[in-house]
């Protein structure tokens, strides 16, 4: 695992957006979007590099990462609303080319075994951004999700509710959702997870430090060929190696 750490959460989202750019540059791309706070500064640099720098995402296949049962893709609070509001509609993607599952299809199932096999003919994802939960879950993989999980319908858990309570009227969060599994995520040829602030020191923690364990989905990542990690001071304030990452990323610096 690759650990990078920023002074703030702007150098985060510009370090996010030069992974991609990095990969952009060099043909067609398959990326993986979260949604969420902690990647909306990535999406921001990247739309500025889109309109100031004429980075261009014409070649890009996007698949999203989770979405909520029951809500219809133009619904207020679904990922597919929410990526198109937050960064699609500001890029120069076509819209045929951003796939999401539908969390109204009338199988889910179904929805999700499409939806993984989708991701394989694509010939797989070629950098999956990532945020990470307080309680550790990438995508919709709550705590004690399979490592080896494909995507499927997921049991959102209390803590990932009541997180995300304030986005719906009267708290009234979907119980169910569909997301890609451990599994999807581990196949990406390229992860990027991204942490701000204090409230995700933990589950960072337990990420990069703590045993590889289904009761920290994220901790997936340490069996991942190509992943990196970049924090803000927050979001790396309880790490143990600070000096030896901090020594690692100035020496890779220098390469
Ligand atoms: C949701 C999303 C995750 C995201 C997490 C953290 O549960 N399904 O993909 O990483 O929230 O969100 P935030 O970045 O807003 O803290």
């Amino acid at each position: 695992m690759q650990i990078i750490l920023c002074d703030s959460p702007e150098q985060v989202g510009a370090r996010a957006a030069d992974v991609v750019e990095a990969r952009l540059r060099q043909g067609p791309t398959v990326l993986g979007l979260a949604t969420g706070s902690s990647p909306a500064g990535t999406y921001r640099e990247l739309i500025r590099r889109h309109r100031d720098e004429s980075l261009s995402f014409n070649q890009v296949t996007a698949f999203t990462l989770d979405e909520y049962a029951g809500l219809k893709p133009g619904h207020e609070q679904s990922y597919y609303s929410t990526i198109r509001r937050e960064f699609v509609d500001h890029i120069d993607l076509p819209l045929e080319q951003l796939l999401t599952p539908r969390g109204d299809a009338a199988d889910l199932v179904d929805e999700a075994n499409w939806y993984d096999a989708a991701i394989v003919s694509a010939g797989g994802i070629d950098i999956q951004i990532l945020g990470i939960g307080a309680n550790g879950h990438i995508g919709f993989n709550e705590p004690t999700s399979s490592l080896a999980s494909r995507t499927r319908v997921k049991t959102l858990s209390g803590v990932t509710r009541a997180d995300n309570a304030g986005f719906f009227p009267k708290g009234e969060v979907p119980r169910l959702c569909l997301t890609q599994g451990l599994g999807t995520i581990r196949d990406a040829k390229q992860a990027v997870l991204v942490a701000l602030g204090e409230n995700k020191a933990d589950a960072v923690r337990s990420m990069v430090e703590g045993p590889v364990s289904a009761y920290c989905p994220a901790s997936v990542l340490q069996l991942h060929r190509r992943a990196v990690v970049i924090l803000d001071p927050g979001a790396a304030s309880k790490l143990t190696l600070l000096d030896y990452y901090r020594e690692a990323q100035e020496l890779s610096d220098q390469l």
